[in-house]
């Protein structure tokens, strides 16, 4: 694995404990490779009035584009524990959808690591983007 792809994921792994999440006690990181190479974190931060809360992957992609970057050329993405994988949310991959490909390598990791890649057209085939709008 390339060295980059181990610093994405450590980064989420360590978002993890940043997570704001009280609630569901189910803290997720969020970590993006921008299209410069840069890495920006994110992780979920929950509120008492449980809608109102936010995503790890929305925290990150905040993140990106504060930082002027505009980009996922990757994401990885760590939560949970077991065997289950905690793949991004619906509404998650529409969010990267935004500012990403069909063929974004989407990391799944648990704390131990990473457990398994799909692109994003996997995750959300046949999507809707900004092209659609052009
Ligand atoms: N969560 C994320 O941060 N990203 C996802 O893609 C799945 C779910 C968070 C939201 C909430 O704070 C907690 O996990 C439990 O749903």
């Amino acid at each position: 694995m390339a060295d980059t792809d181990q610093d994405l994921i450590a980064a989420a792994i360590a978002a993890m404990d940043r997570a704001y999440a009280p609630y569901s006690k189910f803290p997720v990181g969020a970590a993006i490779l921008d299209e410069t190479g840069g890495i920006h974190v994110g992780a979920n931060v929950e509120n008492a009035a449980y809608p109102v809360g936010n995503c790890a992957e929305a925290s990150a992609i905040a993140a990106m584009v504060m930082a002027g970057r505009s980009r996922i050329a990757k994401i990885a993405v760590a939560g949970g524990s077991g065997d289950l994988l905690c793949t991004p949310c619906g509404a998650c991959r529409q969010r990267i959808r935004e500012f990403g490909a069909d063929n974004t390598p989407v990391m799944v990791c648990s704390p131990d690591g990473l457990q398994r890649v799909f692109t994003l057209g996997e995750l959300l085939p046949e999507s809707f983007g900004p092209e659609n709008l052009d």
